[in-house]
């Protein structure tokens, strides 16, 4: 049945969780093995497609770190960048912060340096080629050691004038956020931001552990707040943003169905939700993909659909650039729905 809305890919958005790893379309990926002598272990794109089903978030991060292989030069990971911010403003994205997990290409050979000097070229330009701004967030794998988390700090040393903030994402159960207090207290020392993946797969303590031990700003994902009334009230009263990501909460199987998602229960209860696309390529979507695929399956009605963008750029780390952070919110507030 054809939907009876108008996309809302016009809609300005701000995107708060993206991996640029998780960016990485099969297309990009076998022409990156092509051109870097990578052999990968699918026949085609279509194959690699296929490969695409997921029983949950450790069976992603399998394929997540498999296909990193590819990524090796500055280009790569410039080319890469390009091509997502180029899609992610085909879909109103007017604002992006850019999670990249370093670890995963430390541990392969390529240099902190190779890494950020790639996407930095994109995100110079992005700009003036997207009409997108940008922040980089650099995330620790929280299925590695603290140790390991704090050699990374270390190592970024050189390129903290381009990052932002950090973040904690890969395998989260067993991984509580407290395993790196010292790298968020390091990190904060350094004057970074801070935002950690919590309750995605994990129970809700661990959200409030990232509050209350690493210090966090905005709690990525977030959902399972929804099974704890008072955690709920709590980042309503503190106005916490949670970064939800529909499409891959369905596909690494958090939730049922879109149907069954938690955002319209969070919102009611006034909670500061944002809608982004965490891992496009593999997810189904990107961030504009993901404002149509919960109109459709919720029934957002405009004005919350509008409140979302508005969280977006209410939730960014913009507080260098308040005169962008008010002109992307008045971009909002002029958005006439169709
Ligand atoms: N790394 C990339 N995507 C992730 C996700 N959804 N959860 C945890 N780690 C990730
Ligand atoms: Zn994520």
């Amino acid at each position: 049945m054809k939907s009876p809305y108008h996309s809302l890919m016009p809609l300005p958005k701000a995107e708060l969780h993206l991996h640029i790893e998780g960016t990485l379309e099969p297309e990009l990926a076998f022409e990156l093995a092509a051109r870097n002598g990578v052999v990968l272990p699918h026949a085609d794109t279509d194959a690699l497609r296929e490969a695409y089903r997921f029983a949950d978030l450790q069976s992603f991060l399998n394929l997540y770190y498999e296909l990193m292989a590819v990524l090796r030069t500055e280009r790569d990971f410039a080319d890469l960048a390009d091509a997502y911010l180029a899609r992610a403003a085909a879909q109103g994205v007017r604002h992006a912060e850019i999670f990249f997990d370093p670890q995963a290409h430390l541990a392969r050979g390529v240099a902190m340096g190779t890494v950020v000097e790639g996407l930095w070229a994109a995100l110079g330009r992005a700009e003036e080629r997207h009409g997108v701004s940008t922040r980089l967030i650099m995330c620790f794998l929280r299925d590695e050691s603290a140790a390991s988390a704090m050699e990374t700090l270390a190592a970024a040393g050189p390129y903290l004038d381009r990052i932002t903030g950090v973040g904690l994402d890969s395998a989260e159960v067993g991984h509580p956020p407290v395993k790196f207090r010292e790298v968020y207290e390091a990190a904060a020392a350094l004057g970074l931001r801070r935002v950690a993946h919590a309750g995605e797969e994990g129970p809700p303590e661990y959200i409030t552990e990232a509050l209350d031990v690493l210090g966090v700003e905005r709690i990525d994902h977030g959902l399972r707040c929804a099974e704890d009334p008072a955690l709920v009230e709590r980042l309503v009263r503190e106005r916490v943003p949670l970064t939800l990501c529909p499409l891959s909460n369905v596909r690494l199987r958090t939730v049922d169905t879109l149907a069954d998602h938690p955002l319209p229960a969070l919102l009611d209860a006034g909670l500061m939700c944002t809608v982004n696309s965490d891992d496009p390529a593999y997810f189904g979507g990107y961030a504009g993909d993901n404002f149509d695929a919960v109109r459709e399956a919720l029934g957002l009605d405009r004005e919350k659909l509008r409140q979302l963008a508005r969280n977006s750029f209410l939730a960014a780390f913009l507080e260098d650039d308040e005169e962008r952070r008010t002109r992307y919110l008045a971009e909002v507030e002029a958005y006439a729905f169709v």
